[in-house]
């Protein structure tokens, strides 16, 4: 069997590694992978050090598409996604998420007939004002194979028409749905011990031993709209100072690029002078792990981070106006603040209190999902 991977942004990448890992390890005589990097994510830090440190092999192709609105830098993909599936024919294009790559590869490779595997199948928000919402309702909807990392997942699909008791050979037509677990479950695993012996950056932020919050923020509705930016920092400056323990943030260029722009320029000072807020580039995604599994607390807007501090048994204050990941609110373990100052602080003072006594149980499967979806595209 002969597959297209189609990576572009950040979690593509790192979301690639478990199965270009399972192919590699079990399956190498019968699947051959080829690689195409969109370049949607282009700088080192977002892109590079993750094929170096994950070990995936090196893009076969990069269409180098780079930044752009949405129709220009989607459109740049179709056409350069279609080309290659012309020249590859592959048996399958294999897509990852949500993102302007994932929605490119679905319209390239369903106009040519080229059957897609969609892997982190079925999320919603029910919220279209999302691109990603979009993104990830028409990759479903062309799909062959649809792979869910969680049960809430598969049920959406089987809402939206999907049949869990359909039966290979399967089509666009004839779709195959299958709730397999999540493919960064795998990756946190596999990689968690990794990072303990590689990653220097407890080290390097002189953070060994002492408590400290993890943040990232880069979804487009948080940084371009000045007032939600401004609430989400005001409320770290506050949490910061009040509690005297630093506050990490690995800024995405996006974010860090609107800083200046979009926050009130008192604010922006006060949390360049407050020596509790830490301001750095992106980092790997071993020191990212090593941050996790060592926070006290993770605000983010990130579905993956938010993801990984499950993971990494953290409670999680969720910087958006709803999740796909449901579970990890059902289960006590995120709080839903939307950009509201108010709710953050809330939910930082709940967590203060309760975190410790908070269950995780595993939602995510056995850290096998991408075996098994590599098995499935075998038998189908
Ligand atoms: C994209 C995805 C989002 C995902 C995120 C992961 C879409 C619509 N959005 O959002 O779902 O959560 O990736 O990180 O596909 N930039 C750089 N260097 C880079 C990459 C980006 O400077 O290497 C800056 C550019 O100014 C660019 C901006 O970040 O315009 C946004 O990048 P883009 O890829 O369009 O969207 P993300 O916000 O990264
Ligand atoms: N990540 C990383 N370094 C960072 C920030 C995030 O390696 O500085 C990893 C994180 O561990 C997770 C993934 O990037 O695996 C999440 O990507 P992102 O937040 O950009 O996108 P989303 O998951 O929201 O689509």
């Amino acid at each position: 069997m002969k597959i297209v991977t189609l990576i572009g942004a950040r979690p593509q990448i790192i979301k690639a590694a478990a199965l270009s890992r399972a192919i590699k390890n079990k399956f190498s005589d019968k699947v051959r992978e080829v690689i195409v990097h969109t370049g949607q994510h282009y700088d080192a830090n977002m892109s590079q050090v993750f094929i170096d440190e994950l070990s995936i092999p090196e893009p076969n192709y990069n269409l180098n598409i780079g930044s752009g609105s949405h129709g220009v830098q989607t459109a740049g993909m179709i056409t350069g996604v279609e080309e290659i599936l012309l020249r590859e024919k592959p048996d399958y294009l294999v897509l990852y998420g949500d993102t302007n790559s994932t929605l490119a590869g679905t319209i390239a490779a369903s106009k040519i007939h080229v059957p897609i595997v969609h892997i982190e199948a079925g999320l919603r928000s029910f919220n279209k004002s999302m691109p990603e919402e979009i993104n990830r309702i028409m990759a479903d909807h062309a799909s062959t194979l649809l792979f869910s990392p969680t049960e809430t997942g598969l049920r959406n699909l089987i809402h939206e028409g999907f049949d869990k008791d359909n039966q290979p050979p399967f089509t666009a037509d004839h779709p195959g749905i299958f709730h397999c677990g999540d493919v960064m479950y795998d990756n946190s695993l596999y990689f968690r011990e990794i990072a303990e012996e590689k990653s220097n950056i407890l080290k390097t932020q002189l953070l060994e031993g002492k408590p400290f919050f993890l943040a990232t923020v880069h979804r487009d509705n948080n940084t371009d709209q000045p007032e939600r930016l401004n609430a989400i920092f005001e409320a770290f400056l506050e949490i910061s100072q009040e509690s005297q323990t630093t506050l990490l943030l690995p800024l995405h260029p996006r974010t860090a690029k609107l800083l200046d722009k979009n926050l009130d320029s008192r604010l922006y000072q006060q949390l360049q002078q407050e020596e509790n807020i830490r301001l750095i580039p992106p980092v790997s995604f071993l020191d990212m792990i090593m941050l996790e599994s060592r926070c006290e607390m993770v605000f983010t807007d990130s579905g993956g981070v938010q993801k990984e501090a499950y993971f990494f048994e953290k409670p999680a204050i969720i910087l958006r106006t709803e999740t796909e990941w449901k579970e990890i609110v059902e289960q006590g373990c995120g709080i839903v603040v939307n950009a509201d100052k108010k709710k953050i602080m809330g939910a930082f003072d709940h967590f203060s209190h309760a975190g410790k006594e908070i269950q995780f149980p595993p939602l995510f499967g056995d850290g096998k999902a991408a075996e098994f979806i590599a098995e499935t595209m075998l038998g189908s």
